[in-house]
């Protein structure tokens, strides 16, 4: 029995080395530990020997056995390394999910491009804002009647001697902060989420995104906005658009417009968009306002220039066909996978 064991040793770890497939590696392990394997043999004979014999060759062809499924083992995963293993190039791939842009992200992404293209820097500011930026320095006093103008989201003070603080009403408040910090002359366009305490419907959140722009300088007139806006809108369309600015107001520009664009959907031809007037009203705009200046410090008699202000959702609307503003945020991911 001894004999067997070393004549067993002796040849089958050269005979696992030398096969190629799985399928010969697992002949070879058959003759030696299948059924009627020759260790199997061995390892049945043990009961009828002496238990001194058992003793001494019991342990020994034990370990043979662990150590012929070990290199069965290892030689497999040579194959499987070397990929001598069929591959299957026609079955099926796995289909891989891609995510999408928000349609206002992609919004926004279009109007940053473009206003940097026109010479635009793009900035941003603070959502929760103060009563000054938002309102006061923008000349809309405590107790203004234009106040009404935005219904606000205010925050709980710890102590009513503490300045009030509130939700951003309009993108306007980072004009303050860009002009307490940078001199004249400069461009910019603001991107950013406002809060109004209003009702919801299709076309009102409460929670919504306004892209803001403002340029200063010594000769900025209101025929350069007139062009720039012209500019932004025939892009962000991608058609020749008209551009209409109608008198309005807004405390903090003087005078203040209306912007209105010829209707991308018809060319102003009258369809259920425009409500059949062939125009659509895009935001509000104007020269700033000299208390403006006055309030970030600035010369109202050598420094003059423009902001305005447009709904971003509304542009996505617009652009995109949507008929609901309150898709934007709905999560629906229905809604997100046409984009
Ligand atoms: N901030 C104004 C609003 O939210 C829009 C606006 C911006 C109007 C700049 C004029 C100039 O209604």
């Amino acid at each position: 029995m001894i004999m067997t064991i070393n004549e067993i040793e002796h040849s089958v770890f050269a005979e696992i080395h030398n096969t190629h497939t799985a399928k010969e590696l697992e002949e070879v392990r058959a003759r030696y530990l299948g059924r009627k394997g020759t260790l199997t043999s061995v390892l049945r004979g043990l009961a009828e020997l002496s238990l001194e014999d058992r003793r001494e060759i019991g342990p020994r062809a034990q370990a043979l056995r662990d150590r012929i499924e070990e290199a069965c083992e290892d030689r497999l995963q040579d194959f499987e390394a070397t990929s001598e293993t069929f591959f299957d190039v026609s079955f099926p791939g796995k289909k891989i999910t891609v995510g999408h842009h928000n349609p206002l992200s992609l919004l926004i992404q279009d109007t940053e491009d473009i206003f940097l293209s026109l010479g635009f820097s793009v900035v941003d500011g603070p959502e929760v804002e103060t009563e000054f930026n938002n309102f006061d320095a923008l000349n809309i006093p405590a107790n203004h009647p234009a106040r009404e103008m935005w219904d606000t989201f205010w925050l709980k003070r710890a102590h009513n001697t503490e300045p009030r603080k509130l939700l951003r009403t309009h993108t306007s408040p980072v004009q303050i902060r860009y002009m307490q910090t940078h001199e004249p002359p400069f461009r910019i366009i603001v991107p950013g989420t406002t809060y109004r305490y209003e009702a919801t419907d299709a076309r009102h959140e409460m929670q919504f995104s306004q892209i803001e722009g403002l340029a200063v300088g010594e000769t900025v007139t209101l025929a350069n906005f007139k062009s720039i806006i012209t500019a932004f809108f025939s892009r962000l369309f991608a058609q020749k658009v008209e551009i209409r600015l109608r008198p309005s107001y807004f405390p903090f520009v003087e005078p203040g417009v209306e912007v209105d664009a010829t209707c991308p959907r018809c060319h102003k031809r009258g369809c259920e968009l425009c409500t059949f007037t062939g125009w659509l009203e895009l935001g509000g705009a104007g020269m700033v306002h000299p208390h403006v200046f006055d309030a970030v410090g600035y010369n109202p008699n050598t420094i003059q220039g423009f902001a305005f202000g447009v709904g971003a959702e509304r542009l996505a609307m617009i652009k995109y066909g949507i008929p609901d503003i309150r898709l934007f945020r709905s999560s629906d991911l229905r809604f997100i996978q046409q984009f």
